[in-house]
């Protein structure tokens, strides 16, 4: 079976057996891309994020989990959603750590107190708030100097990346999303799929329509519809353009 076969739309899913097939080895040395991946919330951007980082020897960051960290401390704290300015202090002090198995703000692990629905709504809703997001792009970028990252969000290849090698948006209908999101063991929250698809289409709605950086594809993403699609063929799909690229070097 091939390695990329044994992972599921799943973020608790293995995605480590992925960089042991031979053709990894040499990709590993070339040209260090920069590749962004966008979409809307549950498409399973994060499966196919680490697979890619894996299957390439890069880093993967997720771009969302540090929104999250924002309004998880901001949460802790009391501070009102919307106030802007507290909240964009709140960012620039804030220590964000994030690593394949870790995400902690100011020391603290947060990697599972920030996938529940409370601190969904609270990421979208501090992820209106452009002074916010100027603090948490810029350290994004510094991320992705050298080259060599998988970053996945709502608006790299828009506003982060704009000039990333390989920009993917992933999209799948609201009911498939919500049955990833459902099975996701990571993320806690209820699993009536109507409820979860609601909550989905909310933040979809919150994320496509807000003034600051919305969501959309940009105009020179490959748009893959990943609905009905085993997240192998989607890895395939995108590692077929990554060799591509590179061999065209
Ligand atoms: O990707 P995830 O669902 O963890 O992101 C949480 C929230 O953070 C999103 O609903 C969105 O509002 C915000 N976000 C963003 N820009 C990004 C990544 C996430 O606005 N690049």
């Amino acid at each position: 079976m091939p390695a990329c076969d044994r992972i599921f739309w799943s973020r608790s899913n293995s995605f480590r057996f992925l960089s042991s097939s031979p053709s990894s080895y040499y990709l590993h040395a070339m040209r260090k891309l920069i590749i962004a991946i966008d979409g809307p919330s549950g498409v399973g951007k994060g499966t196919v994020a680490r697979a890619i980082a894996a299957e390439l020897g890069y880093r993967h960051v997720d771009s969302g989990a540090m929104y999250r960290a924002v309004g998880w401390k901001a949460l802790q704290l009391g501070v009102g959603l919307d106030q802007e300015d507290t909240l964009s202090g709140l960012a620039t002090d804030s220590t964000i750590e994030i690593s394949a198995t870790l995400v902690a703000i100011d020391g603290t692990d947060i990697t599972r107190a920030i996938r529940t629905p409370e601190i969904d709504k609270a990421a979208a809703a501090v992820a209106r708030l452009p002074n916010v997001r100027a603090i948490l792009v810029g350290r994004q970028r510094r991320l992705g100097l050298d080259g060599g990252i998988v970053m996945e969000g709502r608006d790299i290849g828009t506003v982060v990346f704009p000039q990333a090698d390989l920009k993917l948006y992933l999209d799948a209908s609201v009911e498939e999303r919500a049955r990833r999101r459902a099975s996701d063991s990571a993320h806690s929250g209820p699993v009536a799929l109507a409820e979860v698809a609601t909550a989905l289409k909310e933040r979809d709605q919150s994320d496509s329509t807000r003034a600051a950086s919305p969501l959309y594809a940009a105009a020179d993403a490959v748009v893959i519809d990943t609905t009905g699609t085993p997240v192998a063929d989607v890895v395939a799909q995108v590692m077929a353009m990554v060799r591509k690229l590179l061999m065209a070097d």
